[in-house]
């Protein structure tokens, strides 16, 4: 079993996001709650210079950084680019907040086992490429499933394949849209992300190749 030990001094999370950022700020008013203790956010990274993300980020006093691929000319200048500002950052966890973009092998590697991203349905169903955002609650909508809800996972080189952390399921009712079902899904994201980061920031997740234990 590898245990995912937290630096002294805790987590010091980067935070990535590339939308709205409703799930950083459930992070870091869970913090200021004690919710989750034992961490910090350190840094918030989009792809997106005009998200709701970061202009969050900045009203906290909490590092934000814009950083796209389009800026550089290589695809291994722009992860290098990434590496550092999370290295110069001193991060040691990173959270995937609404992240639209595919994270570069080197750096799933370097973090192994400490990257975790949150997907709005239940793993595996209704995950990998192209399934992210509305369009997953399209695609429960249609199948008329009654359930759906939200994962937290590890991140590993494949889209939402990696190691289920916690998950909370949600009714879903006839009279469901996409919208609504997006809707209450969002709100228990906001209170399963903090759950899980408060895990880890308490060294009680311990993962085998895709076996987790949370400890009680
Ligand atoms: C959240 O619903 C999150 O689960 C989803 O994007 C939304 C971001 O909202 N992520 C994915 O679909 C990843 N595959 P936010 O910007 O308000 O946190």
């Amino acid at each position: 079993m590898n245990e995912i030990k937290s630096a002294s001094g805790g987590l010091r999370i980067a935070v990535l996001a590339s939308g709205r950022g409703s799930n950083l700020r459930a992070i870091v008013d869970a913090l200021h709650a004690g919710i989750i203790s034992n961490a910090q956010v350190s840094l918030v990274l989009s792809n997106n210079s005009s998200s709701g993300a970061l202009e969050f980020a900045r009203q906290q006093n909490i590092p934000a950084v814009h950083l796209n691929r389009l800026q550089f000319t290589t695809d291994v200048e722009f992860t290098t680019a990434m590496t550092q500002t999370i290295r110069e950052h001193n991060c040691n966890f990173i959270v995937l907040a609404g992240y639209m973009k595919k994270l570069d092998p080197t750096i799933i590697s370097s973090f192994k086992n400490r990257i975790i991203n949150i997907h709005p349905a239940l793993l595996p169903a209704y995950g990998g490429k192209g399934m992210y955002g509305m369009r997953v609650h399209e695609a429960v909508i249609a199948s008329r499933d009654s359930v759906s809800g939200a994962t937290v996972h590890f991140v590993d080189e494949e889209y939402d394949r990696g190691p289920v952390v916690l998950q909370e399921r949600v009714d879903v009712s006839p009279a469901d849209t996409p919208e609504s079902l997006a809707e209450k899904v969002l709100k228990i994201e906001h209170t399963l992300y903090p759950k899980a980061i408060n895990l880890f920031a308490q060294g009680k997740v311990h993962v085998n190749g895709q076996h987790v234990v949370i400890e009680s």
